[in-house]
C-alpha cells in the first residue's frame, strides 16, 4: 500500500513516522510532483496539481474537520473523502466556548480592567436564565459544546439541518425555524460547516434578531460572518461583543479593526487544534476499514458540502 502526505503548513516528519508505525509494510512518503500513484492521501490544503496527478486515490483523509477548502478543488471521482471526526477536537471546542460564554456572563473583562486600575469593586450578579446560548450546528463539535454549556445551567438552544433530540437542549431545525432560534438566543455560537447555504449566515438581519445584549462566538469559519455588519451592530449597541477565532482573511491583516476593538476578543484560529497522535490513530483505523470494505464514519458528502 502507498500513502502520500500533502499537508501545507504542517511539519511532515512526525506524521510520516506515525503513519509508518501504523503501517509497517506500506510506503509512506511526502508528495512531490510526478510521484507514483498512491492508494490513500493525508491532506491539508493541497494544490490542485496534487489531485490532477493522484487520480487513483481510494481515500482522501483531511487532517481537519472542515472540508470547505478541499471541496473547492477538482477531486478524483472514485475517492472517498474523509474528515476528522472529533479526534480530540470536541473537548477543546467545549473548553473554548464555555470559557468565552462564562467570561461574558461573569463580566471578567470588566473585573480585569478594574483590577488593573487598582479598583476593588463588585458587579451585580446576572441572572443565568437571561443568557440563553444558541449553538448553530449540532454535529460532532456543536453537540459536545451544547452539552458542556448545559453543565453550567445556561438555557441552551441548538439549530441544525435535520431534527435532533439532545437532552437539555431546545432544538430547532431547518430554514423555517432559524428566525425563532435566533430570537430565543442571546449568545450565538457558530459551529456550522462553510457551505453555499451557510456563507454570510451571520449578517445584519440575522444578528439583529438576537436578544438585547447579544454576543457572537465564531469558531467555525470566517466567511460565515459579514465582518462590517458585526462592527455596525456593535457601534449601534445592538450587540454587546464578540469572541472570534476565525476570519475571512487569515492571518488577520495588521490593519484590521478587530485587532483593537474593545468589544472584540480574537484568537488565531486555535479553538480546536488537530492533535497529531489522535488523528493518525483515527486515520489509520479508517484506512484499514476501507481496505477491508468495512463502513466508516466521517465520510464527506460533496453535494451537501460537509
Ligand atoms: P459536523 O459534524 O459535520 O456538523 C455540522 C453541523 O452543521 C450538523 O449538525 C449539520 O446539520 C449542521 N448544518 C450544516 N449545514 C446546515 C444548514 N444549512 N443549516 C443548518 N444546519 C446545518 O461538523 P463538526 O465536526 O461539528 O465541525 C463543524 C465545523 O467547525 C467544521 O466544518 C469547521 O469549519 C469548524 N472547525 C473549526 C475549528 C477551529 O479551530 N476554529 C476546528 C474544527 C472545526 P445535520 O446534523 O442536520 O447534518
Ligand atoms: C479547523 O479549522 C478544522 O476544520 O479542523
Amino acid at each position: 500500500m502507498k500513502i502520500t502526505f500533502c499537508c501545507t503548513g504542517t511539519k511532515p516528519e512526525p506524521w510520516l513516522a506515525g503513519l509508518r508505525a501504523a503501517f509497517p509494510g506500506a510506503q509512506v512518503e511526502v508528495w512531490q510532483a510526478g510521484a507514483p500513484a498512491a492508494d490513500h492521501a493525508v491532506v491539508w490544503a493541497p494544490p490542485q496539481q496534487f489531485f490532477d496527478e493522484q487520480t487513483q486515490l481510494k481515500g482522501i483523509f483531511n487532517i481537519g474537520a472542515g472540508v470547505d477548502a478541499l471541496l473547492k478543488l477538482r477531486l478524483p471521482p472514485r475517492a472517498t473523502v474523509v474528515r476528522l471526526d472529533d479526534a480530540g477536537m470536541s473537548v477543546q471546542m467545549a473548553e473554548y466556548v464555555c470559557h468565552a460564554v462564562i467570561r461574558y456572563f461573569r463580566e471578567f473583562d470588566g473585573y480585569e480592567a478594574d483590577v488593573k486600575a487598582g479598583k476593588w469593586s463588585y458587579r451585580k450578579p446576572r441572572e443565568r436564565a437571561l443568557f440563553p446560548v444558541g449553538v448553530m450546528g449540532l454535529g460532532v463539535l456543536g453537540q459536545r459544546v451544547a452539552q458542556a454549556l448545559t453543565q453550567f445551567e445556561f438555557p441552551v438552544l441548538g439549530w441544525s439541518r435535520s431534527v435532533k433530540a439532545i437532552e437539555g437542549v431546545r432544538c430547532f431545525a431547518g430554514a423555517a425555524q432559524f428566525n425563532d432560534f435566533l430570537r430565543a438566543s442571546k449568545v450565538l455560537v457558530n459551529l456550522l460547516p462553510l457551505t453555499p447555504e451557510t456563507r454570510d449566515i451571520m449578517r445584519l438581519d440575522t444578528l439583529a434578531q438576537l436578544q438585547a445584549g447579544g454576543y457572537v462566538i465564531n469558531v467555525a469559519r470566517g466567511a460565515h460572518l459579514v465582518e462590517e455588519d458585526l462592527l455596525t451592530l456593535l457601534d449601534r449597541g445592538q450587540l454587546a461583543g464578540a469572541t472570534l477565532d476565525v476570519f475571512r482573511t487569515e492571518p488577520l491583516p495588521a490593519e484590521h479593526p478587530f485587532w483593537r476593538h474593545p468589544q472584540i476578543t480574537i484568537t488565531p484560529h486555535t479553538s480546536a487544534r488537530t492533535l497529531r497522535d489522535e488523528s493518525i490513530a483515527q486515520i489509520a483505523g479508517k484506512i484499514r476499514a476501507l481496505e477491508a470494505g468495512q463502513p466508516i464514519v466521517g465520510i464527506v458528502d460533496s453535494v451537501r458540502g460537509y
